[in-house]
């Protein structure tokens, strides 16, 4: 466990050695193991309290260090953990059922590689400090501007309108193309939630369709057999970064007189031919929840080709109140804005858009190079011609034979936060009245045998290292 050692004494050593390695950690705590066992910690507190009283540097640290303190099993929930922690509890040990310490969560970190964690080391803090210094906290502010027009820029000058979140982002996109009761969308069958419940929210039905099994985004010569004189609109999904078969999809789009709305949830960064994904589509939405690519902790954007639609959107996203006339309403609308505060963190991240995407990148190629001797994958994330893939969540398929949530189990264990990939969405009980495709083996295999490894842009090499030897191991005893 290369990065916890730092941390950890061993129960015979003398308090001289636990304050060289207290002093090397700079976080003024140790714990102290037999073998790999917890016996206890020692924070520099304890060791004043022991001066104030007597002078031994040599006596033993398991003599005075404290017994009782707070820990957990690494499996515990991060929310559980991260409300532990209080002024004088920043670090927190957690076990395996040996009582073996696993992993330190700290309030930062719950688990030492976590799926996906934001890089807010640029501008975000001076400009959440612009924000409360002139008062400007609400989504009235120079920020929100600011952050859109940037956004724009970066998406050939397509109409930017930031929300609150992407699911809100997908709901306003539907409602502005005048999408609502009776209609039909169709979506893929592997995503997350929020593309199926946007539909519903809007009174149209989804209609599931399935995935294609090399890219596991919507299938796109599945699509024509769904469409029906309802049918309003496609949603396309870029999953995990990968670009989904944009250009025959606009083609049926085109043939049918369908909407084209391009989910680039998890897709921000990616390109297809030259052209960053959400420019095909005539809406296309964006989410900046904290695990995204470009975070705002909460937050979303609309793209429109349509200088019609996105007026629509803005009067609808804010109300639906008559931007010339206040307190006349043209629509029933909503209150999805951005505040300023997060677009100023949302600016701040955009300032190192090329950077943060060309580093999630990097992570693809260290996976990729590091995994091409690891037994027990069937696939992983395939690259298309023309397609620049922005690597949200880097993506394996297991082969059929093992067993992926015990692999998910083993790697916690290790302090590695894994995922399963979304259940389909026509499996569970809000989705299964809606229409889906006949045959949906691929979402159904997809879904069972896929996991996703951490791709937060602050991990470096060693950490991806670390994160496929901990794989290679836990793969050998994981066979059904
Ligand atoms: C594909 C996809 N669509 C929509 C959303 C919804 O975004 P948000 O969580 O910002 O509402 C997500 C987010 O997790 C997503 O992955």
């Amino acid at each position: 466990m290369e990065s916890i050692k730092g941390f950890i004494i061993e129960y015979k050593k003398t308090i001289k050695e636990t304050l060289s390695v207290i002093n090397k950690n700079g976080c003024g705590i140790c714990f102290v193991v037999k073998n790999r066992k917890l016996l206890g910690l020692v924070t520099d507190g304890d060791l004043r309290r022991y001066f104030l009283k007597e002078n031994n540097l040599e006596c033993q640290i398991s003599d005075i260090m404290n017994k009782k303190f707070v820990y957990f099993h690494v499996q515990t929930a991060a929310s559980i953990i991260r409300d532990s922690f209080k002024e004088d509890i920043k670090y927190i040990p957690l076990i395996d059922d040996e009582f073996n310490l696993v992993d330190i969560a700290s309030i930062t970190k719950t688990h030492r590689i976590q799926l996906l964690e934001p890089d807010l080391s640029g501008n975000e803090m001076n400009y959440i400090q612009d924000c409360l210094k002139t008062n400007w906290i609400s989504s009235q502010g120079q920020y929100v501007k600011k952050f859109e027009k940037l956004f724009s820029e970066l998406h050939l000058n397509r109409y930017s309108l930031s929300v609150s979140n992407g699911t809100c982002a997908l709901h306003l996109s539907l409602k502005a193309l005048d999408i609502g009761m009776g209609d039909e969308v169709i979506v893929p069958n592997i995503t997350f939630a929020a593309c199926a419940n946007a539909v519903i929210q809007a009174g149209a039905d989804p209609v599931f369709c399935e995935i294609n099994k090399n890219t596991w985004c919507i299938k796109s010569s599945e699509i024509e057999s769904l469409i029906t004189s309802k049918t309003k609109a496609i949603m396309v999904v870029h999953l995990y970064g990968q670009v989904a078969d944009i250009e025959s999809i606009k083609q049926i789009a085109l043939k049918y007189g369908l909407y084209l709305i391009e989910d680039c949830a998890e897709a921000i960064g990616s390109v297809f031919k030259g052209k960053p994904v959400g420019v095909f589509g005539d809406a296309a939405t964006f989410s900046f929840f904290g695990n995204k690519t470009i975070s705002t902790g909460e937050g979303g954007m609309v793209l429109f080709k349509d200088k019609n639609f996105a007026s629509k959107c803005k009067i609808l996203r804010d109300h639906g109140m008559n931007p010339d006339i206040k307190y006349w309403h043209d629509f029933s609308g909503y209150n999805y804005r951005l505040t300023n505060m997060q677009a100023a963190v949302g600016l701040a991240q955009l300032e190192r858009f090329k950077s943060i995407v060309e580093k999630k990148i990097k992570i693809s190629y260290w996976y990729e190079s590091l995994l091409h001797d690891c037994d027990g994958i069937s696939q992983k994330p395939v690259k298309i011609k023309f397609i620049k893939h922005s690597n949200w969540l880097y993506t394996i398929i297991l082969e059929k034979n093992f067993d992926k949530n015990r692999v998910i189990n083993e790697l916690f264990k290790y302090g590695i936060e894994t995922r399963r990939i979304f259940y389909p969405l026509n499996e569970m009980p809000p989705y299964k009245k809606f229409k889906c495709s006949k045959d949906l083996s691929n979402s159904k295999f997809i879904s069972k045998h896929g996991i996703s490894l951490p791709t937060s842009v602050n991990l470096q090499k060693d950490d991806i290292s670390y994160i496929v030897k901990c794989l290679k191991k836990v793969l050998v005893n994981s066979y059904n």
